[in-house]
């Protein structure tokens, strides 16, 4: 029951990011010099991830283009002896048939995203990447995890506190501390106003899901937003097997935002010496 298979669903409109989401998608905007989708592949593969399955739409080539060789620019960089950009260019395509792509051909939803992939995960519990949930951390958040669910053996999701105010921008969950981080999803609810949250414990786009989802998202039924939630499947689930919330180690930039997606940028711009020593004075000047 080891976690190899990651599906990424990317089929989403992006439209808070318009009109810079017109015609690139949303996953390739940049944080410093990597599309946001790139961060979230190498925290798989660095978590042991095997398999990457995409579910894309229409208008995400860029994407698809991303992960693959362009040989024209490799062998410029080479003839321009740019061996460093050479290096980092060849190491963002994976190795052969570690992607595999299927398409969500309305975006009905996340749930229904999920579902798209429903073959290719087959019967197996495997994990879900939302790229626009950016995380600094020094361990990969999908291998801490992957070793918890290694203790669980149940379906899980990584939780973070916000303030009570945000509630009905996310999932929250009700749930009762099992062991120090890791709660007992009593119940879940999706985007809830403040003053009907059950708690202030929000669901962000990690995941790590039983193969039992897929009948349950099967049901197509739309929930907020007339979306099919994902979060409607796992409380239908709640009712079948147990489901843990974790509080993972690190810190997350809700990059669908563009206030969490700037914040971003500058957490990681700090995080590089070669930029930081710029950045610092302007931000300062800025600010004052
Ligand atoms: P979001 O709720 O952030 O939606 O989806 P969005 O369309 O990407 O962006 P906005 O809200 O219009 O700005 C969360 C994740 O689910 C995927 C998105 O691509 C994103 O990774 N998604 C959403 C799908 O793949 N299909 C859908 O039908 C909806």
């Amino acid at each position: 029951m080891r976690i190899k298979k990651a599906v990424f669903p990317i089929a989403g409109l992006g439209t808070r990011f318009l009109p810079a989401t017109k015609a690139m998608p949303k996953e390739m905007l940049p944080v410093v010099d990597k599309p946001i989708i790139q961060y979230a592949v190498e925290e798989a593969l660095a978590s042991g991830i095997e398999q990457i399955i995409f579910v894309t739409g229409s208008g995400k080539g860029a994407l698809e283009d991303h992960f693959d060789t362009n040989l024209r620019l490799e062998k410029t960089l080479e003839e321009r002896k740019k061996t460093d950009l050479l290096q980092a260019v060849k190491s963002i395509v994976p190795s052969a048939s570690c992607i595999v792509y299927t398409r969500q051909s309305e975006p009905l939803g996340l749930g229904h995203a999920i579902w798209c992939a429903r073959d290719i995960v087959g019967d197996e519990p495997f994990a879900v990447l939302l790229a626009d949930d950016l995380i600094q951390s020094e361990v990969p958040v999908l291998y801490q995890m992957i070793n918890e669910f290694d203790r669980l053996r149940a379906s899980m999701m990584a939780i973070v506190e916000v303030p009570k105010e945000e509630t009905s921008r996310y999932g929250i969950i009700e749930g009762e501390e099992a062991f120090n981080g890791t709660f007992q999803v009593k119940s879940m609810v999706e985007k809830p106003e403040p003053e009907n949250a059950p708690s202030n414990l929000a669901v962000i786009g990690r995941y790590i899901l039983t193969p039992k989802i897929f009948k349950l998202l099967g049901k197509k039924q739309k929930g907020a937003g007339g979306e099919i939630q994902l979060t409607d499947a796992m409380s239908a689930l709640l009712e079948e097997q147990p489901i843990f919330g974790y509080k993972f180690k690190g810190r997350r930039f809700d990059c669908g935002d563009k206030a969490g997606f700037q914040m971003a940028n500058i957490a990681f711009s700090l995080e590089r010496p070669d930029i930081r020593e710029q950045l610092l004075p302007g931000l300062k000047k800025l600010i004052n």
